[in-house]
């Protein structure tokens, strides 16, 4: 089988480490692969694989005979180059939100909806990292028929990029020192506070993030508009790790049982779930490890037919780097690339 040339954009950004780290990790087999960054980083030398490689600066023709891109270089370097990769016959998988919400982009979660790769023309999207791991939950659940969706994030700085990290560093150091701090990358401090904005307001009085979540859930999941879907997204003081409490209520009666049995038989998802015991997941179960993780499965007292959950995963990885990667294997176990020109 032909092995593919592969090209990282955004390779010295949190997402873009944490990619060619899960590319290693799941032995993804190329011809070659290359590091690209801005002009700030160029230069830097990486090493994978037992091997050194020096980051280079970004420009169209980087990607002369490359066929798939994983990019996590933000939103307007992803719609600068995604055209230029397309033309030169390359698949780009784009973790910003650029291209999300457009007709002819897929929109995946491996292990959910791999069959949409199908229909790409050069473009896939990853999706939000808060819509990424509430897709593995529910799309195990989705033959019951879902009728409503509520969901509320808990979402860690890390989201918001190494700025952001930084930043809740900084303000909690100052903050126990009784210092000033001048907050730049959140609205409020972000050391003791939970905020509640993500992203900025739209006209309905949801902010873009909580749109995303019920756009790309709708999108990925096929859903029709009949299925009422609304979210708050708030920001936490914690590093890594994104957690939800989701109330969900279905066309049928489904028992937090039968709820139990099937996530734990289901991709990509482990559940803890007994509370006697004081055993559920918490955010510091996800930090660097691969499962989105389940518990608190419980009957709903607002809905009829109605279970309440909660689900803590990495937002790094399942929201973003490993979903990236896991899609770049599918695209190459599927065949999927160099088959759009
Ligand atoms: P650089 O390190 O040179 O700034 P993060 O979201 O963690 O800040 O990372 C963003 C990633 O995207 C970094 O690797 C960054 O490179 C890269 N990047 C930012 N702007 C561009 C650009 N215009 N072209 C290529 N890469 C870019």
């Amino acid at each position: 089988m032909n092995k593919p040339n592969i090209a990282i954009l955004g390779a010295t950004g949190v997402v873009g480490r944490e990619i060619t780290q899960i590319v290693d990790e799941l032995g993804i087999e190329f011809n070659t692969i290359k590091f690209l960054s801005s002009p700030k980083s160029a230069g830097t030398k990486l090493n994978f694989r037992g091997k050194e490689y020096i980051v280079e600066e970004t420009t169209p023709d980087s990607f002369n005979g490359i066929d798939i891109v994983l990019a996590s270089a933000g939103g307007s370097t992803s719609q600068k180059y995604a055209p230029e990769i397309v033309k030169r016959g390359g698949v780009i998988i784009d973790n910003s939100s650029a291209f999300r919400m457009e007709k002819d982009v897929p929109l995946v979660i491996a292990g959910v909806n791999d069959d949409d790769l199908r229909w790409h023309k050069g473009i896939v999207a990853n999706p939000n990292c808060s819509t990424s791991q509430l897709m593995l939950v529910l799309e195990p659940l989705k033959k019951f028929g879902f009728k409503r969706i509520i969901v509320s994030t808990y979402q860690s700085v890390s989201g918001a990029g190494l700025a952001a990290i930084n930043e809740l560093r900084a303000d909690t150091e100052a903050n126990l020192n009784g210092e000033k701090f001048e907050n730049k990358c959140f609205k409020k401090p972000i050391s003791f506070n939970v905020i509640p904005q993500i992203d900025v307001f739209c006209d309905n009085g949801y902010t873009k993030e909580e749109m995303k979540v019920t756009n790309e859930t709708r999108k990925i999941l096929h859903l029709s508009e009949d299925v009422k879907i609304a979210c708050t997204a708030v920001r936490v003081p914690v590093f890594r790790g994104h957690s939800e409490a989701v109330d969900i209520e279905f066309d049928k009666n489904i028992s937090p049982d039968e709820v139990r049995s099937i996530l734990a038989n289901s991709f990509g998802l482990k559940v803890i779930d007994n509370p006697d015991n004081f055993e559920y997941p918490t955010t510091r179960d996800a930090e660097y490890v691969d499962p989105v993780f389940v518990g608190r499965i419980r009957k709903s007292l607002a809905f009829d037919n109605g279970i309440a959950l909660w689900c803590v995963a990495d937002n790094l990885r399942i929201g973003a780097a490993l979903n990236t990667v896991r899609i770049c294997k599918s695209v190459i176990d599927m065949d999927l690339w160099g088959n759009h020109k």
